[in-house]
């Protein structure tokens, strides 16, 4: 039902790196929108052009400035803002005026929804997201934040274009600091539980392939567990807790190391460091 929202739509991304591919392979794969109606620029990279056009069959754009540049900005319903947080004020500074009235949706880390709309001038309506690493798989964990001029249809169209990535969630945007603490370096979390889980599994003497094997498809077959039975993490753990068990025996030993808290103390430092990384970005670009 997202997807019908996009059909006819004409979406340009300013930004062909990492997470533009991630868009547009989400966009292509789910048919959301034709590819001829994907348009992808990027600063100087040719290679890459070619390479998006060739492998999803986009259309690519070398130059803004040229008669068909101008009608794709004027005309674009949804201009995705896909390039590093530094470079984004002279984006938005090159596309003001020209663009017409799309929604203007900046995956950026720390460039806050006022700067954007201050710099763009007029009522556009300006979308802000957090997406994490996992886009790249389509399996992203998205937050999104609107300003203040977004219309109902504009949200519809964000989220339509999100969802092709992951899950979003709509949070104010003064918790994109929590979230980018929470969900934004997650992923990592994870990555250093397995690393660590790796490490234990071998020094017990199981193979290194083997515990990476038993170590994956025990994380993933936990996130399945949570989304498919809709139990919470607490319910889940107290059903394979069995008094005097292994899992109560190995429990005990996080607890006695304050496990929580440290994880508290994890999250709230990463969340402290976004904002001082985005109070450092806005007066870069002040
Ligand atoms: N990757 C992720 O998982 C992830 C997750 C969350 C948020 N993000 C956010 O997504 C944004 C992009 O990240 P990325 O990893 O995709 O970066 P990336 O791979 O480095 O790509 C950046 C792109 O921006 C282009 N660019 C630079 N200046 C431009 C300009 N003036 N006009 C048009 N395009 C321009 C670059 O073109 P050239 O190659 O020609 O220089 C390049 O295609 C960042 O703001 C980041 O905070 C990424």
């Amino acid at each position: 039902m997202g997807a019908t929202i996009l059909q006819g739509k004409t979406i340009l991304l300013l930004g062909a790196g990492s997470i533009a591919e991630a868009m547009i392979r989400g966009l292509t794969e789910a048919d959301a929108v034709d590819a001829d109606q994907i348009y992808v620029t990027n600063k100087s990279n040719e290679e890459r052009l070619q390479f998006l056009q060739d492998r999803y069959g986009v259309k690519t754009l070398r130059n803004l400035d040229d008669e068909q540049g101008i009608a794709i900005l004027q005309g674009a319903d949804v201009v995705l803002l896909a390039s590093k947080p530094h470079d984004i004020p002279r984006v938005l500074e090159r596309i003001r005026g020209t663009i017409g009235s799309p929604v203007v949706l900046s995956v950026a880390a720390g460039i806050p929804i006022e700067l954007m709309e201050r710099i763009l001038g007029s009522s556009v309506q300006v979308v802000r997201a957090m997406p994490n690493t996992s886009c790249a798989v389509l399996s992203s964990a998205t937050a999104v934040s609107y300003g203040r001029y977004c219309t109902p249809e504009a949200k519809q169209l964000a989220e339509a274009i999100l969802s092709m990535l992951g899950t979003v969630s709509v949070v104010e945007e003064h918790l994109m600091d929590a979230v980018t603490g929470v969900s934004g370096s997650g992923p990592a979390y994870f990555y250093y539980m397995v690393e660590a889980m790796q490490q234990a599994a071998e020094t017990l003497g199981l193979p290194p392939e083997t515990a990476r094997t038993l170590i994956l498809q025990t994380l993933f077959g936990a996130g399945k567990m949570m989304q498919e039975t809709g139990l919470d993490a607490r319910e889940l753990r107290r059903q394979v807790t069995s008094p005097n068990g292994t899992t109560m025996a190995g429990i005990r030993v996080f607890e006695e190391a304050h496990f929580k808290e440290l994880v508290e103390q994890v999250i709230a430092r990463a969340a402290e460091r976004s904002r001082e990384l985005g109070e450092q970005q806005a007066s870069i670009a002040e």
